[in-house]
This record gives structure tokens, sequence and C-alpha cells, in this order.
């Protein structure tokens, strides 16, 4: 499985895009890329419905060129940054083999459903995508896979910045890459949400490409290995939700989507109900029961 831990660290302050992955010294030399397609990767989805700045995108291709067995996106709006990730994660594959890697996208609006679609449709990635319309605490409750890479991309306010870092760092194994973006940008408060949980060490801060800040999570984290979904769930579970979300109307109450997921919770070997709970809960106790512990 594709998951390799970011080692590398640069004075926050200097926004420029510089390696994580101490492999792409090896793969790229002195050029500082993986490959062609990372060098054009920001040109070649510039177009795309998002908002990536040059470093964004080439941070985000190199995490899923090391680590994107298995993707989280909190945030998806449209499929830009998903279409740079799975094209990462895939030029990984076809380079050293390996399992297809799965991307997840989490996102409470549901027009972002329709719109990421189209955009991974149109470019050949939608068999490798699975979308949930919801947050990110209802997503790993019913789908509770333990991701290799992260991007958190969602709320733009400090709490929901705050309670996503939260519930990542329950369930993230050490050594996981976490980019947040928007911690350049000082019109929204979610620098400060990170820079909290960095404080609490829950999180190094490794470097900021742009307005992304690399960030791996300590050995505070909880979780104990990473894990997808078997292949044949994966593609059963995006089966089983893609009617619901194609035909659901806003506005009107999310549906209650756990009889549609529950292949997935039995593929992950956990018999975990709708809701996580609260408190003591959680992520840890879930990878606890996976790992056999
Ligand atoms: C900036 S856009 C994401 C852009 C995308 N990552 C890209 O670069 O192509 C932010 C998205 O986050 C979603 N969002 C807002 N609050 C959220 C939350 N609490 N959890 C997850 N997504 C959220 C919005 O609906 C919107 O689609």
């Amino acid at each position: 499985m594709r998951f390799e831990t970011p080692t590398l660290t640069h004075d926050p302050a200097n926004h420029q895009y510089a390696p994580s992955w101490e492999g792409v010294d090896k793969l790229a030399g002195p050029s500082g890329f993986i490959n062609d397609e990372h060098r054009g990767i920001y040109e070649a989805t510039k177009d795309l419905p998002g908002w990536q700045d040059p470093g964004d995108s080439l941070k985000l291709y190199e995490a899923a060129y090391f680590s994107g067995a298995v993707i989280l996106e909190v945030g998806v709006f449209g499929g830009r940054s998903a279409t740079v990730e799975l094209r990462g994660a895939l030029a990984a594959q076809k380079a050293h083999g390996g399992p297809a890697p799965q991307f997840y996208g989490v996102d409470p609006d549901l027009n972002a459903y329709g719109r990421t679609m189209g955009t991974l449709r149109a470019q050949g990635l939608a068999e490798r995508a699975m979308m949930y319309i919801g947050d990110l605490r209802q997503f790993l409750a019913e789908i509770p896979i333990v991701p290799t890479m992260v991007f958190v991309d969602g709320s733009h306010e400090f709490e929901g910045v705050w309670a996503d870092l939260e519930s990542l760092s329950r369930w993230l194994v050490p050594g996981t890459a976490v980019m947040c973006h928007d911690y350049s940008n000082t019109d929204v408060p979610v620098k400060p949400a990170i820079d909290e949980w960095v404080a609490r060490g829950a999180y190094d801060l490794l470097s900021v490409s742009n307005n992304t800040a690399v960030l791996r999570a300590t050995d505070q984290c909880q979780g104990t290995a990473p894990r997808g979904l078997s292949e044949a769930a994966f593609r059963a579970t995006i089966e089983a939700m893609a009617p619901v979300y194609e035909h659901m109307k806003r506005p009107g109450p999310r549906p209650d989507m756990a009889h549609l997921t529950h292949g997935a919770r039995f593929d992950l070997g956990l018999a975990v109900g709708k809701d996580m709970p609260a408190g003591e809960a959680s992520g840890a106790a879930k990878v606890a029961v996976a790992s056999g512990r």
C-alpha cells in the first residue's frame, strides 16, 4: 500500500513549493519534480472548478504519489484538487504497481456531487472516486476507512477546521500527511485552528506550499493501520449511493444512507452504528477493533 511518511521540513515563512517526501529527490534529481505530469499539474488542471495555487497542486500531487493509496478529501466542491490527487496516485501505481488508489470525497453540499462526478468523468477518473454528502464525522461513522493522506479544504470557520482536525487526530495513523488549504489566507480563521492543533502536539507543521500547510500526524494520533475498502465493496458502495444523490432534491433532509453503507462497514470488519459516539468514542476504538486488539 502506498503510504510513506513525509520527513522534509522547510521554513513555514517561505511559501515556495519544496518537496516533503525524500523520494522526490531520488526520482527527480535536481529538477525537483517527480515527472513531467507533476511539473505541469497546475497548468493541466487550472480550468477545473476549484481554487488552487501552483504550490497547492504541486504538493497534492506529490502527497498522492507517495501516500495516495486511500485519499480522503474534506471539501471537494468540483473535483479540481481530487483530479490532482488521483493523477498523482495513479502515476505512482503505474510506476510501482499495487492496488488502484481510492479517493473518498466528503462535502455537505449536494451540488458538489454532480459537479465533482462530472469533472472526474471528463478526466477519466470517476471509477476511482467515492463522494459522500455530509460532514467528516458522519462519513467516518458510516464508512470508517483510515486514509493514507488527507486534504482538508472544507469549512473555513475556526470551529469547523478545528473539529475536522480533532476528528482526524483520533483517527489517523501517526506519520500520515495532512494537507490543509487556506493556511496563508488571512481572510478566514483557518490558520489559527491549525496552529492550535499543532500547539497541542497532534500534528507537526512541516512546511507551507503557497496556501497549503503540510502537517504530519504525531504519535498522539490514535490510528493503528490505514485501511481502504476492498475493490468490490468500494464499487458496490459507490453504486448504492449514486442513485440517491442523483435523485436527491434540495432543500430537503439529508437522506439516511446507513442501510446503503452497511456493506462498507461489514467489509471493514466493523459493526458500527450510524453516528460516531461522543467523548472517548471514535476512531481510536474502531481502529483498535479492526486491528483485533
Ligand atoms: C474551497 S471548496 C473546495 C475546493 C476543492 N478542494 C478544490 O481545491 O478543488 C470548499 C468546499 O467545502 C465544502 N464544505 C463546507 N463546509 C464543509 C464541512 N464542514 N465539511 C466538508 N466540506 C465542507 C463546501 O461545500 C465546498 O464545496
